[in-house]
């Protein structure tokens, strides 16, 4: 297109119908990709994104997805209405790959004017699968609650949008591509994610250590970290190339259910049961922000491996120094906080979702913080980061020379052990879930004191967080319940389904240090599930008298 270059940019308007259900949930807008097909549905929500934000005029967004179907076609629609919005530059990886982390990352090497993720986590992919998109911050961490609330009002009112004419785009040839006064600039993600890498674990060591014959698996369930993964595992750590499973990522995730969990991925238990199992077996999720550690014959909980990762983090070089403080969702199980108690850190509690620890992050009050749901990060990014985790086993094996189980067994001997389970019940008619949590809401100023199946309640209140760093307040953050045995149950709805409800039920007892750390944890809240199920009348509202998944 001769000429083309220096013109300016032809910006069309499209008129249009808002939705008025573009609410984003605990992480974005997600929806059937059906959904997302409807007429100008995806072009509605990013114009709101845009009006709302009003970047100044040449700025940088980051723009990338975990590939899954729609994600070119995203991409592609999302940077013409940038440029029409006089954005100067937008910044995506090869294919229009970029995981979360690495996206979040690069919003804050770029101080661009934030990014657009075009993901559903690990919810499945293909055309009958999810899709989703949000918006993260100059800081590079998601769209605090006032924001996203903002967007969807903006939605709401949308009856046009711009986009700009540009000639076909290329995403897989790097480097910049111009139009007029926008350029398109694709990067190699891995790459500059590696280097990251590189300054904050010790490769030689761990590179050692894969030449010592020790084995390492790692499963990118053909999502976004299978190109991160050879760059780092392979090419930069010398694994060999069976190291890596199901590296290729692809549109539908090759049918894989991309949430590294034992019940999505109960393959990967297997293989760790098996008696020729490797040293370490990894997975992330569809954007590579989730993370599974297992070692032979035993998964690292998340709740424990933020603990452990705490415990022994002056052995890696890039935290020598330690952390300010540290942080954990509330539902995730109270382990943190022993070793922290220990250390005479702060140790935060903070409701579901990432965006919650970026505040305590941007501060400087913590350095580490994780999730239940297989979430743990550190202070590089504002998003969790699913190799980065991995990376940290990695090389503590390397530096200690130890087993996962044994770095396991040596905790619980110090700390106890907090058994941990969370049941979910799946059901179509969210009402029903609803109903149970209101009706647990009212019951609550009359439960201290109660018995309840076998031991006292404590404290039973609905948690409402008050952020230390701006004030603000979440209220109705699930419903927790603490007894007299030293157990806990929480109770809340899941904010990232896209049909029906979930009910979240987060079980917790400890074992303390000279206790019985190596029965099974399902067997050994038992108990405390039964109580979780008496006191929620859980089949009385949801017609399950079983979870539909325990993780
Ligand atoms: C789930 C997890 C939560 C995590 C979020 C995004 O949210 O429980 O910890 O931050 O996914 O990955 P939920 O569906 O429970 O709202
Ligand atoms: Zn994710």
């Amino acid at each position: 297109m001769p000429g083309a270059m220096s013109d300016p940019l032809q910006v069309s308007t499209i008129h249009c119908q808002p939705y008025r259900d573009q609410r984003p949930g605990t992480a974005g807008l997600r929806k059937k990709v059906e959904v997302f097909r409807q007429p100008h549905y995806l072009e509605t929500f990013v114009e709101a994104i845009l009006r709302t934000i009003a970047p100044p005029p040449g700025a940088t967004l980051i723009v990338g997805g975990d590939g899954r179907y729609l994600n070119e076609h995203g991409i592609e629609l999302i940077t013409r209405m940038a440029a029409a919005h006089g954005i100067g530059k937008v910044v995506t990886g090869i294919g229009g790959l970029l995981s979360t982390p690495a996206a979040s990352l690069l919003i804050r090497r770029q101080r661009a004017a934030g990014g657009l993720l075009l993901t559903a986590s690990h919810n499945p992919g293909g055309p009958s699968g999810d899709f989703g998109i949000k918006f993260n911050t100059p800081s590079g961490g998601q769209a605090p609650a006032s924001l996203s609330e903002a967007i969807f009002a903006t939605a709401c009112e949308i009856h046009d949008y711009r986009l700009a004419s540009l000639p076909p785009l290329d995403l897989h040839r790097p480097g910049r591509q111009r139009f007029g006064s926008f350029t398109l600039e694709v990067i190699d993600g891995p790459a500059v994610y590696a280097e990251l890498m590189e300054s904050l674990f010790d490769f030689e060591r761990m590179a050692a250590w894969l030449r010592d014959g020790h084995r390492l698996r790692f499963d990118a369930l053909h999502a976004v970290t299978g190109p991160y993964a050879e760059e780092i595992f392979c090419r930069r750590l010398g694994a060999p190339r069976e190291s890596l499973l199901h590296a290729e990522p692809l549109p539908d995730f090759g049918g894989f259910h991309p949430d590294p969990n034992p019940v999505d991925a109960a393959h990967l238990i297997a293989l760790a049961n098996d008696a020729a199992a490797p040293d370490l077996i990894a997975a992330s999720d569809g954007d590579g922000d989730r993370n599974m550690i297992l070692g032979p014959g035993m998964l690292v909980h998340p709740c424990d491996s933020v603990a452990v990762m705490l415990a022994n983090a002056q052995q890696l070089p890039g935290y020598r120094d330690g952390f300010p403080g540290v942080a954990r969702s509330m539902p995730t199980s109270r382990a943190l906080d022993a070793v922290a108690r220990e250390l005479g850190l702060p140790c935060y509690e903070t409701p579901t979702g990432w965006r919650y620890f970026c505040n305590l992050l941007d501060a400087g009050l913590i350095g580490l913080c994780g999730e239940e749901s297989f979430g743990t990060g550190a202070a590089h990014t504002r998003e969790k980061d699913g190799l980065w985790a991995v990376l940290f086993w990695l090389n503590l094996l390397a530096a200690t020379g130890r087993s996962i189980p044994d770095i396991m067994r040596r905790h619980w001997q110090r700390f106890g052990r907090h058994y941990y389970q969370r049941h979910d019940y799946h059901v179509d008619d969210a009402g029903r879930a609803e109903a149970l949590v209101a009706e647990l809401r009212a019951r609550l100023p009359a439960l201290a004191g109660q018995d309840c199946a076998g031991s006292r309640v404590t404290l039973a209140e609905d948690f409402c967080y008050r952020d230390p760093v701006d004030g603000s307040e979440s209220a109705q953050q699930g419903i927790r319940v603490f007894f007299a045995d030293d157990s806990r149950i929480v109770y809340r709805l899941s904010g990232t389904g896209t049909s029906g409800a979930t009910l979240r039920v987060y079980l917790e007892r400890h074992e303390p240090a000279a206790g019985r750390h190596d029965a099974e944890a399902g067997e050994q809240l038992a108990a405390v599930a039964k109580r979780a199920r008496l006191l929620g009348r859980i089949e009385h509202f949801t017609g399950l008298a079983e979870p539909s998944a325990r993780i």
